[in-house]
């Protein structure tokens, strides 16, 4: 493998991305896939940390799956049992970590443009597992394998990303990787969940419209996130945007349904559709693996 400068072993985000960095991290991740549980010796005595400042069930754990499969040592941060409870930094925590010997570090947080200028001050690679509605690079890459392997391709792709685009870091890091690969993108939010300054790269259609895709990803409702009311109720927000049963049977035959998880079911998904033959929901969660994995190798490259 070719040594990489500290700059190509980050992973901040994918809009810097080309076609071949993307290309050459899915390509490996399927190496990773097709292996099976063998450890590589080669990674035993690197340490990395997963630090997320923010809560996690998915990210958190298939990076710790794959950092153990790949052998390596891992330091799992919670900031609730951390000094961030009284009052530390996360550019002092990062800091602090680093100058205890960790050679990689996995980082989701709130704030955005905090990543960059912690990979600016730190000599060690960061990887992105989501910052705040900026992107989660990680996620984008295991929703292209997931695509790239159902289809055995990515160009010439229609995805439609349905839901609460404006608080979605998913989103983003999709849009900008699908389109990177030549698939092309369209967007289908009510107006209180739009991100208007990515209207210029996916144009925004109805949901009848959206629904006429070859990958239909739905995006969680970020509760959490929203300061105002973005809807009335669950039920409103189902029947206008939601991917009913009843709108399931307009889809193209060939299409799938994604979704990043976790979900509210019964408000953007039934749950009828969760587990149907045509969802990759679970298999997104599993490629999570192989993909971190090959993320986590090129940090360590
Ligand atoms: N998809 C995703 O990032 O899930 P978690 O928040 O559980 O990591």
């Amino acid at each position: 493998m070719q040594l990489k400068t500290l700059e190509q072993r980050h992973l901040l985000g994918l809009k810097d991305k080309s076609a071949s960095e993307i290309t050459e991290l899915l390509d490996r991740a399927a190496y990773w896939e097709q292996s099976g549980n063998k450890l590589d010796p080669w990674f035993q005595g690197f340490f990395v940390a997963n630090m997320f400042f923010e809560n996690s069930t998915r990210t958190r754990f298939s990076f710790e799956v794959a950092e153990k499969r790949l052998g390596v040592q891992v330091l799992n941060f919670a900031a609730a049992v951390s000094s961030v409870q009284k009052g530390e930094s996360i550019y002092d925590t990062v800091k602090t970590l680093e100058a205890m010997g960790i050679h990689a570090g996995v980082i989701r947080m709130k704030p955005n443009g905090l990543l960059q200028h912690l990979a600016e001050h730190v000599k060690i690679p960061l990887i992105n597992a989501g910052d705040g509605s900026n992107e989660h690079p990680t996620q984008a890459l295991l929703d292209l394998y997931t695509m790239r392997k159902h289809f055995g391709h990515l160009r010439g792709l229609k995805v439609s990303i349905i839901g609460d685009i404006s608080h979605s870091r998913v989103a983003r890091s999709n849009l900008w990787a699908l389109r990177t690969m030549g698939a092309s993108v369209q967007l289908c939010a009510p107006e209180s969940m739009r991100a208007t300054e990515l209207a210029e790269f996916a144009p925004y259609v109805t949901m009848d419209e959206a629904l006429n895709a070859d990958v239909v990803m739905m995006l969680r409702v970020q509760l959490e996130r929203h300061e105002e009311k973005a809807f009335s109720t669950p039920e409103q927000y189902r029947s206008s945007y939601g991917l009913t049963v009843e709108r399931e049977r307009k889809l193209k035959d060939h299409a799938i349904i994604m979704h990043p998880a976790p979900i509210n079911r019964g408000v953007e998904i039934d749950d009828e559709l969760v587990e149907h033959p045509r969802s990759k929901i679970f298999a997104q969660m599993g490629h999570g693996v192989p993909v971190r994995m090959a993320v986590m190798e090129r940090a360590l490259s």
